[in-house]
Parts: C-alpha cells; sequence; structure tokens
C-alpha cells in the first residue's frame, strides 16, 4: 500500500482528510498551506490547535496518513506526544515541529515512532523536504510509526470457547480502552464470530486469502463490517458446497495492513492443520490459548505449545482453562493439567452458562461486562493490550502498553 494509491483520503471514509495539520501561527500555516496543496495528497486539513488540539481533534475522527503537528508552546512535549501515540491509528506518519532546536528533544520524539522534527520558522522548502520524506516512507511500506498488536485467540480443540473469549476481548478493548478493533475470523466456512455480533459477512476475506493481489488499501473498507466505529468484524460464511482455498502468502500483506489500520487485530485463530495456522501463529505478539479440563485439550494443549516452541515466532502464550465445573465428573484437576502441558494454568474461568448463553443468543456481548466471565475476559483483554486500561502508566509504561 502507498499513500498514493488512496488519494481520496484515508480508505472509503469520507470524512478523513489524509494529510492533516495543527499549527500554532500564521508562518508555519501558509508553509503547510502551500506545500499541501503541491503534493499528491488529496483532501487536507491545515488548522490552528497545536498538538492538544491533535489529540482532541484525532480523539474523535479517524487519522490521516501523514500528520503534522506543532509542539511549541507544550511544557510537557513527549507526555502529549504519547497522548496523541494513544488517539492516533497506527499507521500514521507524524512530523513534529515546534521552536525548540535541541537534538535530545529530537531523539526522544524519533524513539516514540515520530517521523521528523522540524525547528521554526518553516519554509516551503523544509516543509516539502519532510513532507516528501513522509510520502516516500508509506510508498516503501517504511512507515515510521508503530503497527497495532496481533493477538490470536485458539482452542486447544473444538467448542471449548475461543470463540467466545476471541469475541469477548475484541469487545471489551474496543468499548473500554477505546481503541480500534479488528476481530477476523480466519475460518471462512463455518466461523461464528460474524453469528456471535449478528452480522453478514461479505466474501472480501475470501477473495483476500485466495487472491492476494487484491488487498490493497481500500481492502479493509470493503471487506469488514461495522459491529460499532471501534469495532470492526472481518468475516466470512462461505457456502459450504464449495472448496475455499487460502493462500498462506496472503497473510503478511492482510496483516499488514490491519495492523496499520487498527489498534489491536483480534484473530479467533485456523485450527492446527490448516494452511493459515503455522503462519499465523508466527506473526502473533499475544496467543490466548485455550483448553476445558478435559484429558483431550491437554493433550492437543502441549501439542500447540510444543508446535510454537518449534516456530520462528516470539509470541508470549497466555494458557486459560475455560468451562471448569461443566461436566462435574470426569474433569482433570488443574494440578493433573498443569503437569501435563508442562507449565502453569494463567487462568481458569468457570462454566456459567446462565450469563454467556443468554447474553450470546441475543446478539449482546453483554457477558462481557457480567460475573466471573466477564471478569476473567477484562483480564485477558488487559493481557492482550499490556495493562489496565485506565492505570496512570509512566511514558514508557505507556509506550509498552500500546506499541510493540
Ligand atoms: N465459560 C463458559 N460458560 C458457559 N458457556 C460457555 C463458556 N465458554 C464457552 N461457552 C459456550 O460454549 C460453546 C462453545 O463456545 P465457542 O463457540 O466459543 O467455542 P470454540 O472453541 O470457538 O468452538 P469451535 O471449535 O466450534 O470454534 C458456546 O455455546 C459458548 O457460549
Ligand atoms: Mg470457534
Amino acid at each position: 500500500m502507498s499513500t498514493l494509491d488512496d488519494p481520496a483520503g484515508v480508505g472509503a471514509e469520507p470524512s478523513a482528510a489524509s494529510f492533516c495539520a495543527f499549527v500554532r501561527d500564521e508562518e508555519s500555516r501558509r508553509a503547510i498551506e502551500q506545500v499541501a496543496g503541491e503534493l499528491p495528497f488529496g483532501r487536507t486539513m491545515v488548522t490552528t490547535g497545536g498538538i492538544r488540539g491533535a489529540i482532541e481533534y484525532l480523539g474523535a475522527h479517524r487519522s490521516p496518513k501523514v500528520l503534522m503537528v506543532d509542539l511549541s508552546g507544550s511544557e510537557l512535549p513527549l507526555t502529549e506526544i504519547d497522548e496523541l501515540a494513544d488517539v492516533c491509528e497506527p499507521g500514521v506518519t507524524v512530523v513534529a515541529f515546534g521552536d525548540q532546536n535541541d537534538v535530545g528533544l529530537f531523539r526522544e520524539l524519533v524513539a516514540r515512532g515520530v517521523g521528523d522534527y522540524l525547528v521554526k520558522p518553516l519554509s516551503p522548502g523544509l516543509v516539502h523536504e519532510a513532507l516528501l520524506r513522509a510520502l516516500q516512507g508509506h510508498a516503501n511500506g517504511r512507515r515510521m510509526s508503530r503497527l497495532g498488536r496481533l493477538v490470536g485467540v485458539l482452542g486447544a480443540r473444538g467448542g471449548v470457547g475461543a470463540t467466545m473469549i476471541a469475541c469477548g476481548i475484541a469487545h471489551v478493548i474496543a468499548e473500554t480502552r477505546r481503541r480500534r478493533v479488528c476481530l477476523t475470523d480466519l475460518d471462512l466456512q463455518s466461523g461464528t464470530v460474524a453469528l456471535t455480533f449478528d452480522l453478514d459477512p461479505s466474501h472480501g476475506l475470501r477473495e483476500a486469502l485466495e487472491s492476494p493481489e487484491r488487498i490493497d488499501s481500500l481492502f479493509v473498507d470493503r471487506a469488514a463490517t461495522k459491529y460499532s466505529d471501534l469495532l470492526h468484524v472481518l468475516a466470512a460464511e462461505e457456502s459450504l458446497d464449495e472448496e475455499c482455498r487460502p493462500m498462506p502468502e496472503a497473510l503478511q500483506p492482510l496483516y499488514g495492513e490491519l495492523r496499520t489500520r487498527f489498534h489491536f487485530v483480534v484473530l479467533d485463530m485456523p485450527r492446527p492443520g490448516s494452511p493459515l495456522f503455522l503462519p499465523t501463529l508466527e506473526q502473533l505478539d499475544e496467543l490466548i490459548l485455550v483448553a476445558d479440563p478435559s484429558l483431550a485439550a491437554m493433550r492437543d494443549g502441549l501439542r500447540i505449545l510444543q508446535a510454537l516452541a518449534r516456530t520462528s515466532g516470539s509470541c508470549h502464550p497466555t494458557v486459560v482453562l475455560n468451562r471448569v465445573g461443566a461436566h462435574r465428573s470426569g474433569e482433570l484437576e488443574p494440578k493433573e493439567f498443569e503437569n501435563g502441558i508442562g507449565r502453569k494454568i494463567d487462568l481458569r474461568i468457570p462454566f456459567d452458562p446462565k450469563n454467556v448463553a443468554a447474553a450470546l443468543n441475543a446478539g449482546q456481548l453483554g457477558f462481557a461486562e457480567r460475573g466471573p466471565v466477564g471478569q476473567a475476559i477484562r483480564t485477558l483483554a488487559n493481557i492482550a493490550a499490556r495493562g489496565p486500561a485506565g492505570e496512570t502508566r509512566s511514558i514508557v509504561r505507556r509506550l509498552l502498553a500500546f506499541w510493540k
């Protein structure tokens, strides 16, 4: 994907400008307006307000591809850049400018994913050079900003609650943390994510996985269905009469595209044995492995952990024992399960049919807020997002929480 592929703006969102600048003085405004008009940005927006204005605006609107912000007058520019990172979509390239000629500040900004820092006064020549570099960064796939997190939820075997947990985590991250989430179901024929949210999926995901060359900057808008402004669902319900042939080569561009558009991509993982399984496992930032307390889930959970260890991936697995108490007799004790898989269980979730089934049948994700299952889902959302929502965090921890 390149910025030039999408001159009309950010995806199909009509109100999103592909270039925004938040200035504090007339001279900067004139220089930026002149240059932005000459470059192939499509819709542009140059307005006053500096970094605070940018934070306020981007908290409520889609992000542009390239953003210029004036830091002058800010007493805590690094803290404000962190705040900006919290509200921006991951794929944005930020060019900051200000009146401090300070190499230390420049380095700190770059370490936070800011693409460039210009010292005022801004001339059209200076702005032109910086914006060209920003555009080229996109065209070469070298975005200067960091990417969204890829979180996989995988059942050790069928029916253990992986989809329920994937949907719950995605819902909590979007609704409580107010982050953009794309919940993706890679089972093209029998996946139940769209069913859980009572949504009609398009054929876009199948087309993308069978013909990777179709994955471009507009693909997500065509293929995903919106559950809310912050939670998008990418799923399929292809006919059982046809054979779907997803290609593993499609995964890299698919995940790349999703990670530039969303803070979190939550995957309802394909089953082991699917051609998509191992290549996906290798790319995850976080794996939530769900099992029930049965001998079969213990065996398959162990095999998945062993497969993970053999991959070149570096994700951190969290082991969840779900539906505990569903079959009172015949369930493995937690200790037996832990001995069997050779590591500790991170979280146990009781069988709670009253809350879960009622909520899911109504197409409501309310279980994410209620009872012990709701509590567990919130804990898992914190693990997936690295850190509780709303906690006062140091700058370093804030960065760790939201960026890889
Ligand atoms: N803790 C729980 N308490 C009560 N019901 C649960 C719990 N966890 C999951 N369920 C129910 O168990 C059933 C299976 O859950 P789910 O579809 O999420 O499993 P899955 O691992 O995704 O299965 P599949 O292999 O079909 O994809 C669903 O009816 C779900 O509502
Ligand atoms: Mg499922």
